[in-house]
């Protein structure tokens, strides 16, 4: 595996395979590697030639200081896992290179960037949004794959692809779970084991709920039972908890209107923030 963080050095190897006609799949992360991005990484060996994983902890999609300085990193870590796996590049461009100067273009993506999670995290999708496109740019991927647990971000990068024409196909891979079915996610490590416990509640109540929500007309009911469950876990405190129809990601009052529904939830546990979501119709 080639570990580069030069863009002489990327563009030489994207030629390369290029020339042989090789079609490039991209993995953007931000490292703390975990299964969930071995399973982006087993689909992108599926559906590519070339593998290209990017890490780069995006300073511009952290809405506090402290979030960003607590992000996990563990790049030696990381390396091993993506030569074990048949990556055939590691991008690790340091902040330099993906901003040299503060950017001074901000882009606007839309009602869908400031709603859940953009309304708890200010800039959070503006930032999400600018480097995945400069991502983009730089490696011009065929095909970029992409977790289901960040849901809204799946939504708001297919808008982007849509609205600025990029020959890029999208993959958006399920969600990778723990035995107790708390969603992988690299802020897991930040979780005490009795937090990881409290933690695993969040998809018991999206379990029930998917269960359960075609007994309840309006999705405001639903949302009341399911807050009770969530209230009663004690060290869980929930942020939001939504009830979405899956194509506009707009709210949905009515459960019984056919429509395909999703429901996405952010909490605390030990002052990790996590999210979650579900389809509760397909
Ligand atoms: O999902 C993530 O890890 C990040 O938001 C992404 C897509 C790599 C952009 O920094």
């Amino acid at each position: 595996m080639l570990n580069v963080n030069k863009l002489t050095s990327l563009e030489e190897e994207l030629s390369k395979a290029s020339e042989k006609g090789m079609k490039i799949g991209l993995v953007p992360t931000m490292g703390a590697l975990h299964n969930g991005h071995m399973e982006l990484i087993k689909q992108a060996r599926m559906h590519s030639d070339y593998v290209i994983v990017s890490i780069f902890i995006n300073p511009l999609q952290f809405n506090q200081a402290e979030d960003f300085m607590n992000y996990p990193s563990n790049l030696l870590k990381d390396s091993d896992k993506l030569k074990n796996a048949g990556v055939n590049l590691l991008f690790n461009p340091d902040a330099k290179l993906i901003y040299p100067k503060k950017p001074s273009v901000k882009i606007d993506f839309g009602g869908l960037s400031h709603k859940l999670e953009g309304r708890f995290r200010l800039g959070h999708f503006e930032g999400v949004g600018l480097v995945v496109m400069k991502l983009f740019n730089l490696i011009k991927p065929n095909v970029a794959f992409f977790g289901l647990k960040d849901l809204q971000q799946f939504v708001l990068i297919k808008h982007i692809v849509k609205e600025f024409s990029y020959p890029i196909k999208l993959e958006g891979i399920p969600t990778v779970r723990g035995e107790n079915g708390l969603a992988l996610s690299s802020r897991n490590t930040l979780l005490s084991p009795s937090g990881i416990k409290i933690a695993a509640q969040i998809y018991k109540g999206l379990i029930w709920a998917k269960n359960n929500f075609e007994t309840f007309h309006a999705s405001e009911a639903l949302k009341i039972q399911l807050n009770n469950f969530y209230q009663t876990q004690e060290g869980l405190s929930i942020e939001y908890c939504e009830v979405l129809n899956s194509n506009t990601f707009k709210p949905l009052k009515s459960l019984q209107s056919g429509k395909k529904i999703t429901l996405c939830v952010a909490a605390y546990v030990e002052g990790v923030r996590l999210i979650d979501n579900i389809f509760l119709r397909e």
